[in-house]
C-alpha cells in the first residue's frame, strides 16, 4: 500500500461541449490515519473529485489512487477499500434502520450472521438502537444522517469519504457527527472530508486543501492558514457606516491586506495588534470618528477564505455581473 491513503496528481475534469473544468490540475495527497478536509464553497468541484476517488466519474487528466490503487484501472479494489457517506443521504425510505444496513452487508458479500451483529453494533454506536426497526422515513435529518454513515461502515472500510457530512444538519446534530467522526478516527479510518463550513474543518482536519471554482487557492494545516494572514484581527466598530467608510481610507495602510468593511464594522488583519490598535484609535480621534467598539482577535479560516478569493466560503461564488448577495461583504481595496 502507498503511503497515502489517497494520492491524487493533477486531476482535471471537464464536462460539457465547452469544456468546462469542474476540477483544474488538482493535486492531493492524504496521509493514513487523519481526517483530511476538502474545503470549498458550492460548486468548487468537492463533489466532483470524491466521485473520481470512489471510482463513479473518471479523471479527464490525471492519475489517481486510493489505498494504492488506480481509480481507472482497479476500480473495484477500490471500491472495496471505501465508504461513502454525504449530504443526500443514499438511506432507502421504506426500510427500517436495521433492514438499510442489513441490505448494504448482504450488497457486499458479508456473511448473514456477520451482517446482523455488525448491523446492531452500529445501531447501537450511533445512538439509533431504540429506532432499529422503524421505518426510514422516519426518522429525523440527523438520524438518517447517522444511519447514512452505519451504511458506509458496514463492511469496514479502511478509508471514509464524507461529502459534506453535515451540511443542513442542526447544531446538535452535527457536533454529534463530529464526535462519531472523531472516534473513527481514533479507531485508525482514514477520513476524506469536504465541507464548506470553515469551524468544522477547523475542529476535525489535520490538514485542509481550498477549493475555489476547480481550483486549489490554498494549503496547509488550518493553524498554518489562519498564520498567512497575519497574527491579529483588529476589528472597529462605529456608529455610522458613514464613518466606518472614512475610517477605512485612514487606516488601510496598517496592513499589508486590504481592509474588510460591512456596514458598521471594519476588520483589518495586522502583525503587532496592540501598536496597531493605538494608531488607528489616534487617526480615529483625529478625524473626529465615532468609535462604538473596539476588539483584536485571532484570524480565522472564514478570514482566510475571504482574503484568498473575495468571497465567503459559506455563501455561492458570485458570479461577474450578477446581483450581490445582500450580507456578502465587499473587499475594500487599500
Ligand atoms: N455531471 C455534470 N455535468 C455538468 N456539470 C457538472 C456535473 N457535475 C458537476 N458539474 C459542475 O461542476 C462544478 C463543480 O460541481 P461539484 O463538484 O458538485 O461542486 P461542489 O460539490 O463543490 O458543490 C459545478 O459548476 C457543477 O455545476
Ligand atoms: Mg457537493
Amino acid at each position: 500500500m502507498s503511503l497515502y491513503a489517497v494520492e491524487a496528481t493533477n486531476i482535471v475534469r471537464t464536462f460539457g461541449d465547452d469544456n468546462f473544468r469542474a476540477l483544474d490540475n488538482v493535486t492531493l495527497r492524504v496521509p493514513m490515519g487523519e481526517v483530511f478536509g476538502l474545503l470549498g464553497p458550492n460548486g468548487s468541484g468537492k463533489t466532483t473529485m470524491i466521485r473520481i476517488l470512489s471510482t463513479v466519474l473518471s479523471p479527464t487528466e490525471g492519475v489517481a489512487t486510493v489505498a494504492g490503487f488506480d481509480v481507472v484501472k482497479h476500480p473495484d479494489d477500490v471500491r472495496v477499500n471505501i465508504g461513502l457517506a454525504g449530504q443526500f443521504a443514499a438511506v432507502d425510505d421504506n426500510l427500517t434502520g436495521f433492514e438499510n444496513l442489513r441490505m448494504v452487508g448482504l450488497l457486499n458479500h458479508m456473511d448473514k450472521a456477520r451482517v446482523v451483529r455488525r448491523a446492531r453494533e452500529l445501531l447501537e454506536e450511533f445512538g439509533i438502537a431504540d429506532f432499529g426497526n422503524r421505518l426510514a422515513r422516519t426518522y429525523s435529518g440527523g438520524m438518517r444522517r447517522r444511519l447514512d454513515l452505519a451504511a458506509a461502515l458496514v463492511a469496514n472500510p479502511p478509508i471514509l469519504f464524507l461529502d459534506e457530512p453535515t451540511t443542513g444538519l442542526d447544531p446538535q446534530s452535527r457536533q454529534d457527527l463530529w464526535n462519531i467522526i472523531e472516534s473513527l478516527v481514533e479507531g485508525g479510518t482514514t477520513v476524506l472530508l469536504t465541507t464548506q463550513y470553515l469551524e468544522e474543518a477547523d475542529r476535525l482536519c489535520k490538514q485542509l486543501v481550498v477549493l475555489d471554482h476547480g481550483k486549489i487557492i490554498a494549503e496547509g494545516t488550518s493553524a498554518e492558514l489562519k498564520s498567512q494572514l497575519g497574527n491579529t484581527v483588529l476589528v472597529l466598530t462605529f456608529a455610522t457606516t458613514s464613518e466606518s467608510e472614512k475610517a477605512v481610507s485612514l487606516i488601510a495602510d496598517l496592513s499589508t491586506k486590504p481592509a474588510n468593511h460591512e456596514g458598521l464594522v471594519v476588520e483589518l488583519t495586522v502583525d503587532n495588534g496592540p501598536a496597531a490598535a493605538a494608531d488607528a484609535l489616534r487617526r480615529i480621534d483625529g478625524a473626529h470618528l465615532v468609535l462604538t467598539g473596539l476588539q483584536l482577535r485571532e484570524p480565522s479560516l472564514d478570514d482566510v477564505f475571504l482574503s484568498l478569493t473575495g468571497h465567503k466560503a459559506e455563501e455561492p461564488a458570485v458570479l461577474d455581473g450578477a446581483p450581490q448577495g445582500r450580507r456578502s461583504r465587499r473587499k475594500v481595496q487599500a
